[in-house]
């Protein structure tokens, strides 16, 4: 029997680095002769390709980046930080983001016209960036508008989304928020609207408004823009204050109540440190919750011998391991879960992207259009000006 591959549709999950969906983050051509995984030269390489290019290149990092492309970021961070810190550059006429897709786009609204760009993989997208498509945003806003709260619902999306989303959210007075501001940008919103249509993430938006703002759980609902009207009355979409898309992340949508109990009964005195993408029971179950950059400030600020369970990205949770010799630092699930987008960004690709540069070939470069950049722009210069991140909650 012959295989034939499924024809592409916007839910078919397209096979990573072939073909085409303008709709989503995945499945983009990368194209060029990448290095073989297996020369031993690509450290060398890489170091020489960027001390050619010196100051002309600015080589970004996030948390949870493999280990063999971290080496060679100038600055690392989460979302927000690393949002920031490309803001910041205007010296660099390249931009080298070892993230994924949304995060690059975010730096190119950010940074001047004569910057370019770079996403070593354009494979490395992020499946919950891909749970709210524009249409779906443009169609649940006709229903809010049609139960009579559009008018006084201010839309916040994550950093996790298109620039189509952040551009949707800016045109109609929202702001753009990360998981080290959320609390923050909540509370902005509800100074100038009575709702918020949160978006794409449930879980941080959930998190956010009953553990930090004190909304009640009733006054949460979620939109499944996979059902007719949201899976909502107009009366549901009346009477709360959060609407909160059904989006989640595959990574740390995996994190359970249970492995927080398995790993209590496991590690005596254990402490347990999660990331708000996780579901809301898991994040009642352990002690602290907060963004990566929040994780990391736990850690190095933790007494020698303590213990510590964490809920997050593996890579970034080996470093801290390793980082930490003096604390036992452990995965709060015994599976691997590493984010499989993330780390399609490697050493090869790395390379391939900074050689590309050295000769004048500005490979796998992301460029946001104009008319959705100055929307976007709106939201995520909101969200810098929302001052300094909100930390965790606990
Ligand atoms: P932060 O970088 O905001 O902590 O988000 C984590 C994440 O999932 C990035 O994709
Ligand atoms: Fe997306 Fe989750 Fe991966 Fe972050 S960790 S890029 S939210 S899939």
């Amino acid at each position: 029997m012959t295989f034939t591959e499924p024809a592409a549709t916007p839910l078919a999950l397209l096979l990573l680095g072939r073909g085409a969906d303008p709709d989503s983050e995945r499945g983009v051509d990368c194209p060029g002769e990448l290095p073989p995984a297996s020369d031993p030269e690509l450290v060398a390489r890489a170091s020489a390709a960027k001390a050619t290019l010196g100051d002309r290149v600015f080589v970004l990092g996030h948390h949870y980046q493999r280990d063999e492309v971290i080496q060679f970021a100038d600055v690392t961070g989460d979302s927000f930080k690393l949002a920031r810190d490309a803001a910041a550059r205007p010296q660099s006429e390249y931009i080298v983001f070892c993230g994924v897709h949304f995060m690059a786009e975010s730096a190119d609204i950010l940074t001047a016209p004569s910057q370019q760009v770079v996403l070593p993989d354009l494979a490395a997208g992020c499946s919950m960036a891909d749970m709210a498509g524009y249409q779906q945003v443009v169609e649940a806003w006709d229903v809010l508008t049609d139960a009579g709260v559009a008018a006084t619902t201010i839309p916040i999306t994550y950093m996790n989304s298109s620039a189509a989303i952040k551009g949707f959210t800016g045109e109609h007075g929202g702001a753009v928020c990360t998981s080290s501001n959320a609390g923050r940008a909540l509370r902005w919103a509800l100074e100038r609207g009575e709702k918020v249509l949160f978006l794409p993430d449930q879980h941080l938006g959930r998190n956010t408004a009953v553990l930090e703002l004190g909304i009640p759980l009733d006054k949460c609902v979620v939109f499944d823009p996979h059902r007719p009207g949201g899976g909502l009355t107009p009366e549901q979409l009346r009477d709360a204050t959060m609407i909160l898309w059904r989006g989640h992340c595959s990574v740390h949508g995996r994190f359970s109540a249970q492995n927080v109990a398995d790993v209590r009964a496991r590690i005596p005195g254990v402490n347990i440190l999660v990331h708000p993408e996780c579901r809301h029971e898991v994040v009642l179950a352990a002690d602290l919750v907060g963004s990566t950059e929040f994780i990391i400030k736990t850690l190095d600020a933790a007494e020698p011998g303590s213990s510590w369970a964490v809920g997050t990205e593996l890579n970034l949770v080996r470093r801290l391991a390793a980082a930490h010799p003096d604390k036992r630092v452990a995965f709060l699930e015994k599976t691997v879960c590493y984010c499989s987008t993330m780390n399609r960004i490697d050493l090869p690709h790395l390379v391939h992207a900074l050689e590309s540069l050295v000769r004048g070939d500005v490979v796998n470069r992301i460029s946001v259009e104009p008319g959705i950049a100055t929307n976007a722009r709106l939201a995520l210069e909101r969200m810098l000006a929302l001052a300094q991140p909100v930390a965790a909650s606990d």
